[in-house]
């Protein structure tokens, strides 16, 4: 990754990745978008059916949630950085449709350079990690998404402040009414407490402090 090389210009390169098989299934590279540089970015797991055929990140039914969980918290989607920790849309064909899979490590890892040069340029204080598979990719290790919400932690790979919460998907998931607005309530909590515990924070300016390989 050519240090000098603006967002956009690894944008492109992101478009060219073939690290891992998964550009042979997703329609399109879906890369990161929003503020650079924000004190905020938050980072999901990878692009949902809708985000893939489009383009952008969180565009789907999860982004409408997550746009939900960021106006309760006083923000928009233009004052933060989005992205995933996989840049390709992973999926099983099920009749008609486009069964969404999990990306395994492997995968979390082969995508990992574009993550690191997206947190290098965008140099967030703090950053969200949406869900276990994002949390991995930041924190690297598995979280435990139910104990560790919530929580403001340090990251084994960046020097941004990390904090873990749920995934919009979990909340679109839930069995209750009661139990998505409780979500959705914890959700936009933790964006506010991101949003104050940033705010105490200087941007760092060496973001990056080693690489999973
Ligand atoms: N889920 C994600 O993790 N990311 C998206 O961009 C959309 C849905």
């Amino acid at each position: 990754m050519p240090p000098q090389a603006s967002l956009s210009q690894v944008g492109k390169m992101a478009c060219r990745c073939t690290a891992c098989h998964l550009y042979k299934r997703g329609t399109q590279t879906v890369f990161g978008e929003g503020a650079a540089p924000a004190p905020l970015m938050l980072v999901g797991e990878q692009p949902g059916n809708e985000e893939d055929l489009k383009g952008h990140p969180f565009v789907g039914p999860a982004g409408k949630v997550l746009d939900k969980a960021l106006a309760m918290a006083g923000l928009q989607r233009s004052d933060v950085f989005m992205t995933n920790a996989v840049k390709h849309f992973k999926w099983e064909p099920r009749g008609k449709t486009r069964l969404h899979k999990k990306p395994n490590s492997k995968e979390v890892q082969a995508c990992h350079p574009w993550l690191e040069a997206e947190v290098e340029r965008v140099n967030p204080r703090l950053i969200i990690a949406l869900g276990a598979t994002a949390g991995t990719a930041v924190l690297g290790r598995v979280p435990r998404i139910g104990a560790e919400r919530g929580k403001i932690q340090k990251g084994k790979w960046f020097e941004a402040a990390v904090l873990v919460t749920w995934h919009p998907s979990v909340i679109l998931r839930s069995r209750t009414h009661e139990e998505r607005e409780q979500r959705l309530k914890e959700l936009s909590v933790d964006i506010q407490l991101a949003l104050r515990h940033s705010r105490k924070l200087k941007p760092s300016s060496s973001p990056k402090r080693e690489t999973p390989r």
